[in-house]
């Protein structure tokens, strides 16, 4: 049984806003008594070929909070994501609240500090986000009961969060064809996802899960929105009980294939960062660095 504080009794409205040029998925969450709302993993984009960032993305979803009256009173991260980069500060400065994030953050910080060689005026102690949560935090959004429950394994920061009957699995499932996400990352750990996703799968069966990527396996279209009844009998790599073991290999083995994901240098730098840029020089330049024959 799980100690967490679970009430499949409020049904948030949930809007997924999808980003074909990194297959991330974002969402606005609504509490279904208020005009409450939080933002679940923005994107900002990026070319990086260029140099050049934009907000085409984020401002959609500025967009749908201004045009349905909504007030956003949370931006949560579900990990530092290595594929795309953060727009929720972009947001926060348009529409406010606070960018949430789990307390591990703080490990994921000194690791890939030290992997940038960032100076000391980096502080790796996540005061760059307005709050860090523990597994079992809770929280609201107008009326409606959230909390947070850390499932390291992908990232050691990483957190699931569950808003009434839905949860944000972040990169700890992906939908019960595509799996699981990878475990190779600098802090990452095959055995520890394993043990988080049984975790995530104790929440009640009818639980709605939303992925935070989606890469249309085989063939199909894109895909965000699943069960725990759905994942627990048919993920293909953890569904109808395969073993730690079996996990543990098969990622192993799948995760030594993989290249790294395209946008994982400046992610990193920005997202580790809560979105910002690193610091501008004396004229007001910005850069992002690419660490040589380290990743
Ligand atoms: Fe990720």
């Amino acid at each position: 049984m799980s100690a967490y504080p679970i009430n499949t009794a409020s049904v948030p409205e949930v809007k997924a806003f999808f980003d074909p040029a990194t297959n991330t998925i974002s969402y606005v969450v609504k509490d279904p008594t208020s005009e409450a709302c939080a933002v679940i993993d923005s994107v900002m984009d990026i070319d990086y070929f260029a140099g050049r960032i934009t907000y085409d993305n984020a401002d959609q979803i500025i967009d749908y909070i201004r045009e349905n009256d909504l007030k956003l009173e949370w931006l949560i991260e579900t990990h530092v994501h290595a594929d795309h980069l953060s727009a929720a500060p972009y947001i926060q400065g348009q529409l406010g609240g606070k960018i949430g994030i789990g307390s591990q953050i703080i490990v994921v910080q000194d690791v890939f500090g030290k992997i940038f060689n960032e100076g000391t005026e980096f502080q790796r102690d996540g005061s760059q986000f307005d709050r860090l949560f523990e597994d079992g935090d809770t929280y609201t959004i107008g009326n409606l009961p959230a909390f947070a429950m850390h499932t390291p394994g992908h990232t050691p920061a990483c957190m699931v969060h569950v808003m009434g009957d839905v949860a944000f699995a972040g990169d700890t499932l992906f939908m019960p064809d595509g799996g699981s996400a990878r475990a190779d990352f600098p802090g990452g750990d095959a055995g520890e996802l394993y043990d988080s996703i049984q975790k995530v799968l104790t929440l009640p069966d009818e639980t709605r899960l939303f992925m935070c990527h989606d890469y249309g396996p085989n063939g199909r279209d894109i895909r965000w929105e699943t069960t725990v009844a759905d994942e627990k009998a048919h993920n293909i790599h953890v569904g109808g009980g395969k073993t730690k073991e079996e996990f543990v290999n098969f990622r192993t083995e799948r995760d030594a294939q993989l290249d790294m994901p395209k946008l994982i240098i400046p992610s990193l730098q920005v997202n580790m960062r809560a979105g910002e840029m690193p610091p501008a020089d004396e004229d007001g330049r910005t850069f992002l660095k690419v660490p040589v024959n380290t990743l």
